[in-house]
């Protein structure tokens, strides 16, 4: 069976309503980064970050997963697909998609402040100031903030090696080490970019860019997968 890696970002959701990051209008527009995406933000005002990933949470309750998100779960038929997602929504999953490795981190679990490795699944139930874990430590979103080492990243770049067909979507490629595991790709794996906006991927031999929006532009990539 021949191997799919799939790396995608904030755009494959944004079809389903849920804003990326760098877009105008994007989250990072109207919030800023180490305020409630970095490890400093929390220590300086933990409530601001739990009240922004509460509201994150709420959001990712009432959307559904899109055309894109569906399509990719299709694969599976035909592919030992393993889906890398940036995302901290739970689309792919609810798309039908089996093997999810998320790099940031997963917006319906908890992590305790006193063990990295306790996490608990939550849910779409906020997390409050004194929700703590068995041993007292307060709770906090499963979230890789920015300042905070990336423990799926050695998985994924190692799966991503053995690729025989590598698709990128959605993603602005601006944040690494998730931007550099495309590098990690065999020279002879076929390589797919969807994203309707030009991202730097510069240097990657033999890209094939597809330069649409990922609820039109996944669907026909999976099909013609499908008949190959
Ligand atoms: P960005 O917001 O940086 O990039 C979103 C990408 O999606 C852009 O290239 C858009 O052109 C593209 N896009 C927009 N609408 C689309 C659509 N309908 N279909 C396909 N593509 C579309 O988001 P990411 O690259 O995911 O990390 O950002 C990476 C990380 O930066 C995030 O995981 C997050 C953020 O800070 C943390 O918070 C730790």
């Amino acid at each position: 069976m021949k191997k799919i890696v799939i790396l995608t970002g904030a755009g494959i959701s944004a079809e389903s309503g849920i804003s990326t990051f760098r877009d105008s209008d994007g989250l990072w527009e109207n919030y800023r980064v180490e305020e409630v995406a970095s490890i400093e933000g929390w220590y300086a005002n933990p409530k601001l970050m739990l009240d922004f990933y509460n509201e994150r949470r709420r959001q990712v309750e009432k959307v559904q997963p899109n055309a894109a998100h569906k399509a990719l779960a299709l694969l599976e038929q035909k592919y030992d697909v393993t889906v890398i997602t940036q995302n901290i929504d739970n689309l792919h999953e609810r798309g039908g998609s089996s093997k999810v490795i998320h790099l940031h981190g997963e917006i319906t679990k908890a992590q305790s402040t006193g063990d990295p490795f306790w996490t608990r699944d939550i849910g779409y139930n906020d997390l409050h100031i004194g929700d703590c874990d068995d041993h007292g430590y307060q709770l906090r979103p499963f979230i890789v903030w920015f300042g905070e080492a990336v423990p799926e990243i050695e998985r994924a770049a190692k799966i991503t090696t053995s690729a025989d067909i590598l698709i990128i979507i959605g993603t602005s490629l601006a944040v690494y080490p998730a931007a550099g595991l495309m590098n990690y790709a065999p020279q002879n794996c076929v390589k797919y970019l969807i994203d309707p906006k030009a991202v730097p991927a510069g240097g990657i031999a033999h890209l094939n860019i597809i330069r649409e929006k990922a609820g039109k532009g996944v669907p026909e990539l999976v099909d013609k997968l499908m008949n190959e």
